[in-house]
């Protein structure tokens, strides 16, 4: 169990998802993802056909803005008028 010290010491993540849900109608394209990327670390995803991985991308790049739930990235909610204030710091996917 970590100590209230070593949390204090962890690197703020570089991504954060915070469970944001995207609906398509009465399709759950996304629902109850939540994970951190640290910097420097390497992710990959995988999932079978329809599992949601291109609307995830989409959520985490600002294309799609998710019904709920938010994406935290360097420790700053994104928004899409942020995003496309700093489109040169975009992610291409
Ligand atoms: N624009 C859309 N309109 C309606 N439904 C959508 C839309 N985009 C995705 N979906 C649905 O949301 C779910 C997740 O789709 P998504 O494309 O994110 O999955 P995927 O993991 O990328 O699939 P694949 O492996 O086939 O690329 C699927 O049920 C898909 O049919
Ligand atoms: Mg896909």
């Amino acid at each position: 169990m970590p100590t209230a010290q070593d949390i204090s010491k962890d690197p703020m993540p570089l991504l954060e998802a915070r469970n944001p849900r995207v609906s398509f109608g009465d399709v759950k394209a996304l629902d109850d993802m939540s994970f951190e990327v640290q910097p420097g670390e390497a992710v990959g995803l995988l999932g079978q056909n329809g599992s949601g991985k291109t609307t995830l991308i989409n959520v985490l790049t600002g294309m799609l803005m998710p019904q709920s739930g938010s994406v935290v990235f360097g420790g700053e909610n994104m928004r899409l008028s942020e995003l496309l204030s700093t489109a040169s710091e975009r992610v291409a996917a």
